[in-house]
């Protein structure tokens, strides 16, 4: 038995020194010292053997557990110590390489672009940027631009209402804030006013939101020549300096006269006519584009803030409306409107 006990000892031990990982350390623990290794069962028989037997066999075994379990307990620290040396290598990560893939800068928008650069050029004349409302009250946007009772434009099919509330509504357009300007300072005035505007349209060139710039300008003695001017610097800050204006008859309430504006095509040079003979697409062959909507303010509009200073006997001036998304459709040969609001980044990315 004492034989058998030492044949154990040297074998657990010199397989636990050649131990190489911790799980083979556990599995070499069970084997030699769980419940069902010999050892184990012959602590466990001592109690049948022979009384002079007892005392060495005891002895020698349980010398040979405490052996085996202190080289375990060794082997334990020694593998757990180089396993995480070995672990902390391979999960090293270089914090100083760059992120993969690389992430592109962002940018503006299209449309954010083309309002910066129309407000760019009328900071150039002299206007400074004003910002109003979406939501605003019927006495901006309808009654005080001289929009009679019973105007189509105040029309429920045509306008977004607050239900509870139905004086109030999405604007229309950004002539709200014509009278907003002029209730907080005395003429002259000069300003222009960028911003989203809501209507009940939805189509390839109308959506239910979309932008707008207003310009208006109030001082003694400014003339449908100042308007026409000040449009044509614009137009050739936004379409190139070969272009014409051309003001058409049109009726807007809270301007008289009002006009309809046209830009010479800058696909054709006004000519309607390809350089292969084609009839130009983009302005259908007329030579002029459509671009936005103007007038000498009306002198009943400036009547709801004569209290502010505006009488309209001694000043006068004028305003225009353009569309921002027509412009950048325009400029760039987007063909469908809805394609600025899609979030599609290849589109997106194409005005980087
Ligand atoms: N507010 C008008 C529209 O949205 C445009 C406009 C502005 C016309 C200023 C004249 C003067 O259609």
């Amino acid at each position: 038995m004492l034989e058998r006990i030492e044949e154990i000892r040297a074998e657990a031990n010199a397989a636990i020194g050649a131990a190489a990982s911790s799980a083979e350390l556990e599995e070499l623990r069970v084997r030699y010292l769980g419940r069902k290794a010999e050892l184990t069962g012959v602590l466990r028989g001592i109690a049948d053997l022979a009384p002079e037997e007892r005392g060495k066999v005891g002895g020698a075994a349980n010398k040979a557990r405490k052996e085996l379990e202190a080289l375990l307990e060794a082997s334990a620290e020694r593998l757990d110590a180089s396993e995480l040396d070995a672990r902390l290598v391979a999960d090293r990560v270089d914090v100083s390489l760059p992120g993969a893939p690389p992430r592109a800068v962002g940018h503006t928008h299209l449309i954010a672009r083309t309002t910066r650069q129309i407000e760019d050029i009328m900071v150039g004349l002299g206007y400074s940027v004003a910002e109003g409302p979406e939501i605003e009250h019927d006495y901006y946007n309808f009654t005080a631009l001289n929009h009679p009772p019973g105007h189509p434009a105040r029309m429920l099919q045509d306008t977004f209402y607050v239900r509870s509330h139905p004086e109030v509504l999405l604007r229309t357009h950004t002539s709200p804030m014509q009278i907003r300007a002029m209730e907080t300072q005395p003429p002259p005035i000069f300003i222009v006013i960028p911003g989203k505007v809501y209507r009940r349209d939805s189509d390839a060139t109308h959506s239910p939101m979309f932008h707008q710039m207003e310009g208006l300008a109030i001082a003694e003695g400014l003339t449908l020549a100042d308007l026409q001017g000040t449009l044509l610097a614009m137009v050739r800050g936004i379409f190139g300096g070969e272009r014409e204006v051309r003001l058409r008859p049109h009726f807007f309430p809270f301007t008289e006269p009002s006009v309809e504006v046209d830009v010479s095509c800058f696909q054709c040079e006004g000519t309607g006519t390809l350089a292969d003979g084609e009839r130009c697409n983009l302005c259908k062959g007329q030579g002029w584009i459509e671009i936005l909507g103007a007038g000498m303010v009306d002198p009943n509009v400036l009547g709801f803030v004569a209290d502010s200073g505006y009488d309209p006997e001694r000043v006068q001036g004028f305003a225009f409306g353009l569309g921002i998304e027509r412009v950048a459709m325009l400029r760039h040969g987007v063909p469908d409107l809805r394609r600025f609001f899609d979030n599609d980044v290849r589109m997106l990315e194409q005005f980087s």
